[in-house]
Order: C-alpha cells, then sequence, then structure tokens
C-alpha cells in the first residue's frame, strides 16, 4: 500500500496570542478532517499544546523541540514524557534554528533516543548551511545523519522520520528553494546513508521530508519529481488557506 503523505506545520514562535492560535488551529482542523491519504501534524509553540490535546482529534499534534533528559534541575526544559502526557505524537529535533542556538550533533543524538524511547517519532531535521560544486555538502548530510541516530536501534526506525531542510532555502533569510531533480537525487542519497547503516529494507520504508520555503505552488513537486513522502512547513503553515491547500495537494499525490 502507498504511504500516507505526511506534513507537518512548524509555526515556530507564532501566533502572538492563544486566542489567535485557536483561530489558526481550528480554520485548519475543519478543513483536513475529511481526508484519508495524508496526515496532518501541527507543531504550535509549547504553551499551546496543553488547549489543542483535545481539540481536534484529526490534527497530530507535534513539538518544536524537546530536552534530552528525563526529568530533574533542567531549568526551562520540557521533557519527552511530559509532551507525551499532552498527546503530542512527532517531536521536531536538530531544526535549524536549534542548531544555530548552539544545539550540537551529539545532543541531537540524545533528543532522538529521548523521543523513541518515549514512544513518540522523531522528526530529525538535517541540511547544509550552503551548497558547494563539488557536492561535499552531501557529507555534512551524511555526518549529521549517522551521528543523530547512533542511539537508535533498528526496530525503532519506524519512529523515525527525516526532515531534508537546506539552511538556505529556510525562513525569511531564504536565497533560493530546491529544484526537485536535486531533491531527488538527495533523497536517494539520504536513503543509501541509511541503508548503510541498518538495512535496505529500513532504508526504503522511511519516510523523508522536504522542508524550507514551501508554499503553496511548489508544494506538488517536492512530492512529485522530489519524491519526499510530505513536507515540513514554516511560514505557509501559518496562513491557514495557504497551509490547506498544500495539505489538499498532498492529498492529491
Ligand atoms: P519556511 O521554514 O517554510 O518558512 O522556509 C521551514 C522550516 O523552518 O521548517
Amino acid at each position: 500500500m502507498k504511504q500516507k503523505q505526511l506534513i507537518i506545520g512548524n509555526w515556530k514562535m507564532n501566533p502572538r496570542s492563544i486566542l489567535e492560535a485557536q483561530k489558526l488551529f481550528d480554520s485548519i482542523a475543519k478543513e483536513v478532517e475529511a481526508l484519508q491519504k495524508t496526515d496532518t501534524v501541527l507543531c504550535p509553540p509549547f504553551v499551546f499544546l496543553s488547549d489543542f490535546s483535545s481539540r481536534n482529534k484529526k490534527v497530530v499534534l507535534g513539538a518544536q523541540n524537546v530536552s534530552s533528559e528525563d526529568e530533574g534541575a533542567f531549568t526551562g526544559e520540557i521533557s519527552a514524557g511530559m509532551l507525551k502526557s499532552f498527546s503530542v505524537k512527532y517531536v521536531l529535533v536538530g531544526h535549524s534554528e536549534r542548531r544555530a542556538m548552539g544545539e550540537t550533533d551529539e545532543m541531537i543524538a540524545k533528543k532522538v533516543s529521548a523521543v523513541v524511547k518515549a514512544g513518540m517519532i522523531a522528526v530529525l531535521c538535517v541540511g547544509e548551511k550552503e551548497r558547494d560544486t563539488e557536492s561535499a555538502f552531501l557529507q555534512t548530510l551524511k555526518e549529521q545523519i549517522v551521528s543523530s541516530l547512533g542511539g537508535v536501534p533498528e526496530r525503532s526506525l519506524k519512529n523515525v522520520v527525516i526532515a531534508y531542510e537546506p539552511v538556505w532555502a529556510i525562513g525569511n533569510n531564504a536565497t533560493g528553494v530546491v529544484d526537485p531533480s536535486s531533491l531527488l537525487e538527495i533523497i536517494i542519497f539520504i536513503r543509501k546513508v541509511l541503508s548503510d547503516i541498518y538495512s535496505q529494507k529500513s532504508a526504503h520504508s522511511m519516510k523523508i521530508l522536504y522542508g524550507g520555503s514551501v508554499d503553496e505552488k511548489n508544494a506538488g513537486s517536492f512530492m512529485n519529481e522530489g519524491s519526499a513522502n510530505g513536507l515540513l512547513v514554516g511560514r505557509a503553515s501559518i496562513q491557514a488557506k495557504k497551509f490547506v491547500e498544500i495539505v489538499k495537494i498532498a492529498e492529491n499525490i
């Protein structure tokens, strides 16, 4: 059977208030309710999770970050167990904006393990800061993947999704967007890296998403020509109309 597409909205530090957040959540939820072939995940800021945990069963909840520790003296941190108790199913790990705040591959590996052990799905974000003509950036991707999955046994791979997000294509400072044919090659490369660590079968069954300046105009090309199993959407996920359009495109792939 064909895998379901996975569309994840990363709201980052938006919107400004719970009222705006509820409005955004509800307008997305009512549109995606009837869809069958797409999993829609929203990752709001932590403080909105409690309100959303019982709001709509069709929209799956995700978190934008997690602590690598279970409990204790870690001011400001939130554990995987806490997220799980608010019905969170997906957790973004190693987003480039967090790496820019100092998160290392070692910390990311611990976070991936914590999420997987708690029975949730880690969305491991990887991506190069810039492209070079000799394709040395592929080595960066490989190192990020190999080091982050160190603590994940093959049997737990169903709890990991990879999101390829080139840093230069993300957010308001993006200098471009990935060309779908290049995305196809990179996804093949990522599957090869995964099959070297685990097995071809596991590598083939893992979901690989694309993220970086996704909008309703380019979304289809990443999933069709680019072969992505879904998308990680930033800016367009805080505009209900655009995000719903993207989810509907995924539904018709
Ligand atoms: P963007 O962000 O869609 O706004 O480029 C993507 C992301 O940071 O996950």
